[in-house]
């Protein structure tokens, strides 16, 4: 089993969401493989109803941490979970490097998802500067600690998205040794703090030509997509080739 994960970012408004999801929902194509997409706020409600009766699960792509009250703009990891959703982006690298979020901040999102209910997907990743120095390790180990130390996970699921900034949304990935080297790097640190399993994803410029010489890795325990998980053709033919691992 892998995970095929769809963050939709800001690229659908309300009606190209239902549509999506409504496509999504005809085809319904059994998979043996773990399905999820990260529609935005505002289509949330209305994607998690159209996928309800598939094996899709649903997800945000944010979370506030606290529960409820005066945060103007922020919706919580609470009210996520009531409308069905299952997972929850954490920490992607346009939250952090656009909006300016913090390892801490995202250490408290990812405790408010687990008090939820819901599984945090957190994203890690450098970037080019950092590759380009030779900090790429730094830059992992410490989101990685920020993260995990002292984390009570109870047996609580959780999941790690390797996602190499300098990678998304360029159309060219990292390569598939490198990338390979790198999950068993991150598994290897993740066991510092936990003996369970991690699963540990991939995500930056996969598309259907790309995603096997990733998932056939057995340190790649699945994808993030982005672009290509907004485009029905290839988020299936990415759906289809996935069944062949
Ligand atoms: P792209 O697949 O568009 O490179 O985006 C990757 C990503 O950021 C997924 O979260």
């Amino acid at each position: 089993m892998k995970y095929l994960f769809g963050n939709w970012k800001m690229y659908l408004d309300y009606n190209e969401s239902i549509n999506l999801s409504k496509q999504l929902a005809e085809v319904n194509l059994p998979s043996k493989n773990k399905i999820v997409v990260f529609p935005s706020n505002l289509a949330f409600k209305a994607v998690q109803e159209n996928l309800a009766s598939t094996q899709i699960a649903t997800g945000p792509q944010n979370v506030a941490w606290v529960p409820k009250g005066g945060y103007t703009g922020e919706v919580s990891a609470h009210m996520f979970k009531d409308l069905g959703a299952t997972y929850a982006l954490i920490g992607h690298s346009e939250r952090r490097h656009v909006f300016g979020e913090t390892d801490d901040e995202v250490r408290k999102k990812v405790e408010a998802c687990l008090d939820a209910g819901l599984i945090p997907v957190v994203c890690i990743g450098e970037t080019k500067e950092e590759l380009s120095e030779g900090k790429r390790e730094y830059r992992l180990k410490k989101q990685i600690m920020k993260v995990f130390e002292n984390l009570d996970l109870s047996g609580k699921e959780i999941i790690v998205a390797y996602e190499p900034v300098w990678a998304i949304g360029t159309g060219t990935p990292c390569l598939p040794a490198d990338a390979d080297d790198i999950h068993g790097w991150v598994k290897n640190e993740l066991k510092q703090y936990t003996n369970q399993e991690i699963p540990v994803l991939y995500g930056a410029s996969v598309n259907a030509e790309n995603v096997l010489s990733f998932l056939s890795l057995s340190t790649i325990d699945g994808i993030l997509a982005g672009g290509a998980s907004v485009k029905f053709n290839d988020w299936q033919e990415i759906v289809k080739k996935a069944e062949e691992i």
